[in-house]
Order: structure tokens, then sequence, then C-alpha cells
């Protein structure tokens, strides 16, 4: 399995991306851990990244698909992954094109994320992060054992800087101008596949074994 995870900010991702690596033995690459660790680490990237990140604007496609370009020549990707928040524009579509081709290899699914911004906001929110392994929790469906600690790590959890509601708006905004216009793109290659944001957190696993079984 090869595939893009698309969706709105929020509406579930990188959730069902962990969820579908443990059910397919498959890596995840997600942009946003990848610019938040650079971030943390201040590297030269990173640097640039934090202000795009913290207003909510899309980090440069020149960084990004370098990152991008970078992690997929690892050989742990050749047998399948799930590319959670990339591609974002045409820029970065055209360059996973090119990434794939020179690698010979083609996407099998597009999964899109289907969910209103009235629940998106709510759940962002409430959303709590762990800055260390990036795991995601929330206050009221996905808790973890102990109180704002991490299951997987044990770092103290955080409330993401881009999680307050006027940078959430916005968020939705880049994603209507720049990212929406994709579906389009791979709408008419027959790779999209729909999954309801709205799907209940115990249910999750089941219903996406049933959807990619
Ligand atoms: P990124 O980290 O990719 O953020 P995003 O796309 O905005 O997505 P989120 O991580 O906010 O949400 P998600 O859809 O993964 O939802 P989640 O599973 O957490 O990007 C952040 C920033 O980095 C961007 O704004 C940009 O600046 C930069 N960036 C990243 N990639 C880039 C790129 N390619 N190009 C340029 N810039 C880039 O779920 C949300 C909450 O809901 C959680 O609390 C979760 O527990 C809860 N939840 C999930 N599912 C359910 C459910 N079924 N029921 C109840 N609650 C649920």
């Amino acid at each position: 399995m090869r595939m893009v995870l698309m969706g709105p900010p929020g509406s579930g991702k990188g959730t069902r991306a962990h969820i579908i690596s443990d059910l397919f033995d498959i890596p995840v690459v997600t942009t946003g851990d990848m610019l938040r660790e650079a971030v943390r680490d201040e590297t030269q990237y990173g640097k640039i990244a934090k202000d795009y990140m913290d207003r909510g604007d899309l980090v440069p496609d020149k960084i990004v698909n370098g990152i991008v370009r970078e992690r997929m020549m690892k050989p742990d990707v050749h047998d399948g992954f799930i590319l959670d928040g990339f591609p974002r524009s045409q820029t970065q579509a055209d360059a996973l094109d090119e990434i794939l081709d020179d690698l010979g290899i083609e996407l099998t699914h597009v999964l899109f994320v289907v969910l209103s911004d009235e629940v998106i906001i709510q759940r962002l929110s409430k959303r709590r992060s762990c800055p260390e392994c990036g795991a995601v929790y929330h206050l009221e469906s996905a808790l973890p054992k102990q109180k704002d600690i991490c299951d997987a790590c044990g770092a103290q959890l955080i409330q993401r800087d881009d999680d307050k509601e006027e940078v959430i708006k916005h968020r939705l905004e880049v994603y209507r101008e720049l990212t929406e216009p994709l579906l389009e793109r791979y709408g008419n290659r027959g790779l999209i596949v729909e999954t309801s944001g709205e799907v209940a957190m115990n249910e999750l696993k089941a219903h996406l074994k049933a959807l990619l079984g």
C-alpha cells in the first residue's frame, strides 16, 4: 500500500495514519511531525518553518519537498508508506510524482477524511499532543492513561501553538485554497477512497480494515 492521507486540518489524518500503519505494517511519513522536530531542534529549516507554522500558513514548498524527498529515499518506505500531510499544493503533488517516478513506483490510495469545520474546531481545541513522539490525544475521546503524560514515551503533553481558534480558521482557509484542489487531480486518477471523520474512535480500526482490507 502506497497511500496519501488527505483531509482538512484536525479531521483525524494522524489518528488514522497510526492505525493503518499498525494494520498493514508500513511506516508513516508525517510532514507536520518532521517540521515540528526541525523547529524543536532549531535547524536551519526549522528556524524558517516556525513562523509559517505558528501563523497556520504552508511552509515553502522548496523546504518541504526537500525533506520529503530525503525521507522517501530511505529503504523502509520501498514496500509501502502512508504520507500524512503531503502533498498540500499542486507544486508538492508535482514533486511527489517526480519522487515516485524516480523510485519506479505509483500511489495505490488517496484516503480522504471528510469532516465539517464545526467539528474540527471543537476537536482541535481539545487536542493534546506529545512534543517528543508525535502521539495525539483528546480531552474527551482519547485520554492518556495518566493525566497530561504521553502513554507511548512518558513526555509531558502540550497544546500545539497552532491549535488556537483563529489559527485553526486560517489553516482551514489555506486548506480550501491550496490543498482541496488536489482532490480533482487524484480523483481523475481513480485513487480517492473516502472515510468519514465522524466514525467513533473505538470503531475506527475495524472501519479502516474493512475499507482498505
Ligand atoms: P500538520 O501537523 O500536518 O497539521 P494538519 O494537517 O493541520 O493536521 P493535524 O495534525 O492538525 O490534524 P489531523 O488531521 O492529523 O487530526 P488528528 O488525528 O490529530 O501540519 C501543521 C503545520 O505544519 C501546517 O499548518 C503547515 O504550517 C506545516 N506543514 C505540514 N505539512 C506541510 C506541507 N506538506 N507543506 C507545507 N507546510 C506543511 O485528530 C485531531 C483531534 O481529533 C485529536 O485530538 C484526535 O484525538 C481527535 N480525533 C481524531 N479522530 C477522532 C474520532 N474519530 N472521534 C473523536 N475524536 C477524534
